[in-house]
């Protein structure tokens, strides 16, 4: 890419370059090209069964390309050996679909496990850092109850809790926010909005909410049938002619109007 504002170019946190994957011949990924630029927020669209979250995979080091790069922090993920794979997922904060809470622990013990899993920390020191994050996300009241004891909402912010108590530099959500309510899906958009802010960090989010991908991204990304075919920020992105685009985009504006309530 050459660059002639003279600007420095940006730091890149990730970085994939020509990315193959296939499952039982079938081609899962056909060549994905992504980056991403330190503290910027990346939001990642397509239709089902594109290659969002086979990407995602590889970006966390849990599947190995068959050909291809995948650099975190300008380290080759496929050239870890465990304790850097496990150094690696330390700086990542994970929040997928399902909450994957511990059903036995109330809300501050779901917090405080990465810390006292990963950590060196004084019991003290684990009480106020968990009391700090628990405050951010507005349930500093439901320390003791259990997750089952939550609405869904609740559930995602004590995930999220959990996901960026170790301060991760990466934040990875694939699709947090399926199967939640308008009122509860706002609440999680912002609190990812809220974890660049206040984490600095960069971020990956799968979401099919193409109205909130506007809102959060600084650029967006479209896949299509195992590759990214346009990715650029909002305004750019939504100009892009590329024929995927225009129809993913035409497909949005369809259902929205179809769902909108009658007006007046
Ligand atoms: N572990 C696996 N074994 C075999 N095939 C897989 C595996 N994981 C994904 N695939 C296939 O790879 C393709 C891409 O899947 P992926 O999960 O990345 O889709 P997606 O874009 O995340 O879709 P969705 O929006 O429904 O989550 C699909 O055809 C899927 O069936
Ligand atoms: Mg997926």
């Amino acid at each position: 890419m050459s660059d002639t504002s003279g600007k420095p170019a940006p730091t890149l946190a990730i970085e994939v370059r020509d990315l193959h994957k296939s499952f039982d011949g079938q081609p899962a990924l056909r060549g994905v090209d992504l980056v991403v630029p330190e503290g910027t927020t990346c939001v990642l669209m397509g239709v089902s069964g594109s290659g969002k979250s086979v990407l995602m995979k590889h970006i966390m080091g849990l599947i190995r390309p068959d050909r291809g790069t995948v650099l975190v922090e300008g380290q080759e993920v496929a050239r870890m050996d465990e304790s850097e794979l496990d150094q690696m997922r330390r700086k990542q904060g994970i929040l997928f679909q399902a909450n994957a809470l511990f059903d036995s622990l109330n809300v501050f013990d779901n917090v405080a496990f990465p810390l006292r899993e990963r950590t060196q920390m004084s019991e003290v020191e684990i009480r106020e850092t968990v009391n700090k994050t628990l405050a951010k996300v507005g349930l500093s009241h439901a320390t003791e109850r259990f997750p089952g004891e939550l609405s869904g909402g609740m559930q995602k912010r004590v995930g999220f809790a959990r996901a960026t108590i170790l301060q991760p530099k990466i934040l990875l959500y694939d699709d947090p926010t399926a199967g939640l309510d308008p009122l509860t899906t706002a609440a999680v958009n912002e609190i990812i909005v809220t974890g660049k802010q206040q984490l600095g960090a960069t971020s990956i989010v799968i979401t099919p909410d193409v109205a909130s991908a506007f809102g959060m991204a600084d650029n967006l990304a479209l896949m299509h049938e195992g590759r990214i075919v346009e990715s650029g920020p909002p305004a750019a992105f939504r100009e892009s002619q590329h024929p995927a685009v225009k129809a993913f985009l035409r497909n949005w504006l369809a259902r929205r109007s179809q769902n909108r309530p009658p007006q007046g």
